[in-house]
């Protein structure tokens, strides 16, 4: 089955209001190249929301937040819901990502809580797996992933799934310069979609876009889209400079993958 690629922008908790103005302006003028073959969503610290919501407002560009509250609402300081999410145009937002798995300690089953407000709420979701280095030194990558997977998805209809994808983002690879090999990200890809084979069927696993991410740069990131079964990628650093950030958005132009 043919799949559009995916480019997703972490800007995680970096720029100050400026500089998301800034780049979010810039790349709303120059992503028109690849828009047609290419979904791109900028995640963007909550405080900026609503100014980069209007910077890119007529642009190919989507709107994505960084978390959201497993509850809809109510006596929870700090929390941000969904509903305040969509007010504020967001379309897309990222749930059990590993920093706020391991740094802000998520459970899997509040990442499974938040994947389901999401989707309840319409917003569509890039549900975050991968293992850490000693898990994979100790050869349960595959393990770690399936229990995260199985967990967070164990309420969730098959049909919901048109509005997830999954991004495969190993720890060991996140902002330390390491990329999994092309190699490495296509096993791992092809052991998610035998996961959601087994929890759902065969039609639903290959049609589900499979994303990459970790130290993805410029240079690497052709390699590893061409890989079978990678549909695009989850980028943090190299998603603060317009430069690289088109760059690797014009190496998804790769066209629709199969596999
Ligand atoms: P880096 O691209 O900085 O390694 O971050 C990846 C990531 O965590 C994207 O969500």
């Amino acid at each position: 089955m043919a799949r559009r690629h995916f480019i997703g922008g972490n800007w995680k908790m970096n720029t100050d209001l400026a500089t998301a103005r800034t780049l979010a302006t810039a790349l709303a003028a120059q992503w028109t190249e690849g828009s047609s073959s290419v979904d791109v969503v900028l995640f963007v610290p909550f405080p900026y929301l609503e100014s980069v919501a209007r910077m890119i407002a007529s642009s190919a560009l989507a709107l994505g937040a960084q978390d959201l509250s497993s509850e809809a609402n109510g006596a929870l300081t700090g929390e941000v819901s969904a509903e305040m999410l969509t007010d504020l145009g967001v379309t897309w937002v990222l749930v059990g990502h590993s920093e706020r798995r391991h740094r802000i300690g998520e459970s899997d089953a509040l990442v499974a809580e938040k994947l389901a407000m999401a989707l309840e709420s319409g917003l569509s979701v890039v549900l975050c797996v991968g293992e850490n280095l000693e898990q994979r030194e100790a050869g349960h990558a595959h393990e770690v992933v399936a229990r995260q997977l199985h967990s967070a998805l164990a309420q969730i209809a098959r049909e919901d799934l048109d509005r997830v994808v999954i991004a495969y983002e190993p720890i060991w690879a996140i902002g330390t310069g390491i990329a999994a090999t092309a190699v490495d990200a296509a096993e791992a890809h092809r052991e998610i979609r035998a996961c959601l084979a087994s929890r759902y069927d065969s039609e639903l696993a290959s049609g589900i876009r499979i994303v990459y991410g970790g130290s993805l740069v410029p240079g690497n990131a052709k390699t590893i889209f061409a890989s079978l079964g990678v549909d695009g990628g989850l980028v943090g650093g190299a998603s603060l400079k317009v430069h690289d950030f088109l760059s690797i958005c014009s190496a998804a132009m790769i066209g629709v993958s199969a596999g």
